[in-house]
C-alpha cells in the first residue's frame, strides 16, 4: 500500500484551499483502493471503522467545496440524477447472445471442439485449440462505458442493438469501479461487458426481509422468484436508493467498443489477457475462469464446475467456452447473431414445473409451523424433489398455491426446495384455499400467531413431540435445571427410544434402561442418574426458565419469581396480573398465559413436583436466585469487538454479576480484546491476565469455563 500516501500534504506554501483540494484527491485515491480491496479482492487492509472515517472526512470536505464534487468520487454512488434513467443507449458493438448447448452431458464439449477445428481448417496433426472456460452467470448482461477511466454510462443488453440507460442504479454496485485503476485511466474510451447478479445469501436475506415487511402490513412489497429476477428488478429501479438497498454483485467477462490511446493500447492477442487486464483495472473477474487446452479439457471443466455448482455462492446455469486467440475469434465470425467462437454449455435447470399433491404442515423444533407442498416427483437442480417449502401462511395465500395446481419449483444450491409461483393454466375447478390448522397436527395443542409475527406456532411446548428434544435440552442446560451430561446425542436416544416423552420422564429413568442404550456403560448411566437427582433441588426462577415458555428468558423468569414468590400464583395469574411484573408486556404475558392454559403443560409441571423437583417458595426476592456466572469477577474491555458495542458488552457483563474496570491490574480477571486493542492488551500480557475475544466473552456469559 506504499504507493498511496496517507499523510496530509505538508506543502507549507499551499493555501488552505489547495490543501483541501489535495486532501480530497488523496482521500478519493485511498477510498478507491480500499473499496477495491474490500469489495473486489475480498481482502481488506484496514478496519471498516477506518474506511468509514476516511469516507466521512471526504464527505465533509466535499460539503465545504461542492464545486469539486465529481461523479466518480466514492461519495457519489447513490444519488446521481435519475434523469437519464432508461433512455435508449446504442451498442456500437452489438451485444450478442451465445449459441446454447442444451445437451448437459460433458461430451457435448467435444463436439464443439470438433466443429471449431473444422471451421478453422485444422488437421488432426495440428495442436489442440486453446480455450477459456468461464461460468455462465445467471444474472443480466450489462455494458459499462468508461471515458478516460471514468464510468459515464451503464446499459442493459436490450435487443442487443439498443439497450436502456441504467447508470443510476448500476453505479450503486460497490463492485463496479466508478474509476479505473492502473492504466485503465489512460484509455480514451472503453466498454466493459459483464453480468450483474445477486448472491444466493443476499437473495435469501432480501426475501426474508421482504416477508417480514409483508407480515408487518406493507402492501407494496413482494418476494422475488429467484436471484436473477431480484437483480433485474433492482437494476430497473427508478430510485437509486432502492437499488442500493438490494445487494448486487458484478463479474466482468469481456470488452465491447474500445478506442485505444494514441500511443496504442490496450492491444490483446488473447481473451485470457483481456480477463487479466479487467482484473488489473479493478473489475471482479471470476476465479473460476480457466484456460483449457483441447475439447477434453472443456468437458472436464464442465464436469468439475457442475460438481461445485451447489456450493457456489451464486447461481450459474452453465459454463461458457470461448476460443482464446482473438484473431481466430475474428476469423470464425458470426452466424446470424451468435458468434461461432463461443458456446454456452448448460446444466440441468434449477426450476421446474410440477403438480401439488397435498399441502402438509410440519412442526419444527421451536414449534414453528411450516406449510410444505407434497409434489409429484420432479428432477430439479440435479436431484429428485418431492417436498418444497411454502414458508408460512401468508406466502401460501399470496402465491395462492392450492392442491392440484401446477407450480414452479426451485432448488438452487443447498437451499431447501421452494414453491416460487403457480403456473398457468389453473385447474378447473380449483382446490380450496390453504388455511393454517387451529391445532398442532402433531400434538393437538392450540396454534398461535402473535401480532406482527409471520409464523404460527404450536403452543404445546414440552408436550409436543416435535418440540420435545429441543425442550429437553433447554430444560437440562446449565442455566436451567443443570443436568450435567445430558447432551444432544443422549436426548436423541432417549426420545427416539421412547424412554422420555416429557421432561418429567427424566426423573423416572432407571439404571437398567439407561445402561442398555448404545454407548452407555454402567458408570456413565450412574453419573447421569446422580446429575438428575441433584437437579431436583433448584430455585423457582431456574425452574420457570427451564420450562421453555416463549419469551421467558432468564431475566424474566427471575422477575416473575421475585414478584410472585410461588409457582401456583404464576400459573393462575391473569394477563393483567402478569403485566404488573417489571418488563412483562402484553406479548410476554399472553405467552405465559397460553402456556399454562394448556392442560398438558400443567400436567408436566405437576409430575415434576411429584417426582421431587422442589425449590424454596414464598420468599419473594430470596427465591429468585438465578446463576450469575461473572459474580465477583472484574473485566477490562479494549479495542473494537466484532458485534458488540462497548456499552452492550458492559451491560451484559454487569447483568451476569461482573464488574467492568477501566484499567488492567493484577486484580483483573479477564481482558476482552477486539480489533485495534491498545496498551491494555500489552499490560494484560505482561501481567499474565487471561485475554478473551468476543466469542470467549460470550462463552463466559453463558456460564461455561473458557480457556483463553
Ligand atoms: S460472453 C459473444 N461470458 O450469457 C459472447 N456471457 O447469451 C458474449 N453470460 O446474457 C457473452 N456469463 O450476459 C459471456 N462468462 C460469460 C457469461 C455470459 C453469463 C450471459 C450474458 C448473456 C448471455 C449470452
Amino acid at each position: 500500500m506504499s504507493h498511496i500516501p496517507s499523510d496530509p500534504p505538508s506543502d507549507l506554501w499551499a493555501t488552505a484551499e489547495q490543501a483541501d483540494r489535495q486532501r480530497i484527491e488523496q482521500l478519493r485515491a485511498l477510498l478507491r483502493h480500499h473499496a477495491w480491496r474490500y469489495y473486489v479482492l475480498d481482502n481488506p487492509e484496514i478496519p471498516d471503522a477506518e474506511y468509514d472515517r476516511l469516507m466521512q472526512e471526504l464527505q465533509a470536505l466535499e460539503a465545504r467545496h461542492p464545486q469539486w464534487v465529481t461523479p466518480d468520487s466514492p461519495t457519489q454512488r447513490v444519488g446521481a440524477q435519475p434523469s437519464a434513467a432508461f433512455a435508449p443507449v446504442e451498442h456500437r458493438v452489438p451485444m450478442l447472445s451465445i449459441r446454447t448447448e442444451t445437451d448437459t452431458s460433458p461430451q457435448a464439449a467435444l463436439a464443439f471442439d470438433a466443429r471449431i477445428r473444422k471451421e478453422l481448417g485444422l488437421q488432426p496433426s495440428d495442436p489442440p485449440v486453446d480455450y477459456v472456460a468461464e461460468p455462465k452467470f445467471d444474472g443480466l448482461a450489462i455494458a459499462l462505458h468508461y471515458d478516460h477511466g471514468v464510468l459515464v454510462c451503464a446499459a442493459t443488453r436490450g435487443d442487443g442493438v439498443t439497450g436502456e440507460d441504467v447508470t443510476h442504479t448500476v453505479r450503486t454496485i460497490a463492485q463496479v469501479p466508478l474509476r479505473l485503476l492502473g492504466d485503465g485511466a489512460t484509455i480514451p474510451w472503453l466498454e466493459v461487458r459483464g453480468e450483474v447478479y445477486m448472491r444466493r445469501d443476499d437473495f435469501e436475506a432480501l426475501n426474508e426481509r421482504q416477508r417480514q415487511r409483508i407480515a408487518a402490513g406493507d402492501k407494496g412489497e413482494k418476494t422475488f422468484v429467484n436471484p436473477r429476477n431480484a437483480a433485474a428488478g433492482a437494476v430497473r429501479q427508478l430510485d437509486p436508493a432502492v437499488a442500493a438497498a438490494r445487494p448486487l454483485s458484478f463479474f466482468a467477462y469481456g470488452l465491447g467498443d474500445v478506442t485505444p490511446a494514441p500511443q496504442g493500447g490496450p492491444a490483446f492477442e488473447r481473451h485470457w489477457h483481456v480477463l487479466q487486464a479487467l482484473r488489473a483495472w479493478g473489475f471482479p473477474v471470476s476465479a473460476l475462469a480457466q484456460r483449457c487446452v483441447g475439447g477434453q479439457a472443456l468437458a472436464d471443466y464442465h464436469r468439475r464446475i457442475g460438481q461445485m455448482r451447489d456450493t457456489l455462492p451464486f447461481d450459474i446455469d452453465g459454463v461458457v467456452y470461448k476460443v482464446d486467440r482473438l484473431d481466430w475469434q475474428q476469423q470464425l465470425g458470426f452466424v446470424t447473431r451468435e458468434p461461432r467462437w463461443a458456446l454456452a454449455h448448460k446444466y440441468p435447470a434449477q426450476e421446474q414445473l410440477t403438480r401439488v399433491l397435498a399441502i402438509e404442515v410440519q412442526v419444527g423444533r421451536t414449534g414453528k409451523l411450516t406449510p410444505v407442498a407434497k409434489l409429484e416427483p420432479v428432477f430439479v437442480g440435479g436431484v429428485t424433489v418431492t417436498n418444497a417449502t411454502l414458508h408460512n401462511e401468508d406466502e401460501v395465500l399470496r402465491k395462492d398455491v392450492r392442491v392440484g395446481d401446477t407450480v414452479i419449483v426451485r432448488r438452487a444450491g443447498d437451499v431447501i426446495p421452494e414453491v416460487v409461483a403457480v403456473a398457468p393454466p389453473l385447474p378447473e375447478p380449483r382446490g380450496e384455499p390453504f388455511r393454517m390448522p387451529s391445532h398442532c397436527p402433531v400434538c393437538g395443542s392450540a396454534v398461535v400467531r402473535e401480532p406482527g409475527e409471520v409464523d404460527h406456532r404450536c403452543s404445546g411446548g414440552l408436550f409436543c413431540p416435535a418440540q420435545r428434544k429441543q425442550a429437553i435440552l433447554h430444560f437440562a442446560q446449565r442455566r436451567a435445571m443443570d443436568i450435567e451430561g445430558l447432551g444432544d446425542k443422549l436426548v436423541d436416544q432417549l426420545v427416539d427410544g421412547g424412554l422420555v416423552r416429557t421432561v418429567a420422564d427424566l426423573y423416572r429413568l432407571g439404571l437398567r434402561q439407561l445402561a442398555e442404550l448404545p454407548r452407555m456403560a454402567d458408570k456413565s448411566a450412574n453419573n447421569l442418574l446422580a446429575a438428575i437427582e441433584r437437579s431436583k433441588a433448584t430455585t423457582l426462577a431456574r425452574f420457570l426458565f427451564a420450562l421453555g415458555i416463549r419469551h421467558v428468558g432468564e431475566s424474566t423468569a427471575r422477575d416473575l419469581a421475585r414478584h410472585f414468590g410461588r409457582l401456583d400464583a404464576i400459573m393462575d395469574a391473569s394477563v393483567e396480573q402478569l403485566q404488573q411484573v417489571p418488563d412483562v408486556g402484553p406479548v410476554v404475558a399472553a405467552s405465559i398465559r397460553t402456556f399454562f392454559d394448556q392442560p398438558h403443560n400443567r400436567e408436566v409441571v405437576e409430575q415434576l413436583r411429584a417426582c421431587g423437583v422442589h425449590w424454596p417458595e414464598g420468599q419473594g426476592a430470596a427465591a429468585a436466585d438465578v446463576p450469575q456466572p461473572l459474580a465477583g469477577k472484574t473485566l477490562v474491555l479494549t479495542g473494537t469487538l466484532p458485534t458488540l458495542t462497548r456499552d452492550e458488552a458492559k451491560a451484559l457483563i454487569e447483568a451476569a454479576g461482573g464488574k467492568v474496570a477501566g484499567s488492567v491490574s493484577r486484580k483483573t480477571d479477564y481482558v476482552v480484546a477486539g480489533d485495534a486493542a491498545g496498551s491494555k492488551l500489552d499490560k494484560a500480557r505482561e501481567l499474565g491476565v487471561p485475554v478473551l475475544d468476543e466469542a470467549g466473552l460470550r462463552a463466559l456469559l453463558a456460564g461455561s469455563a473458557v480457556s483463553p
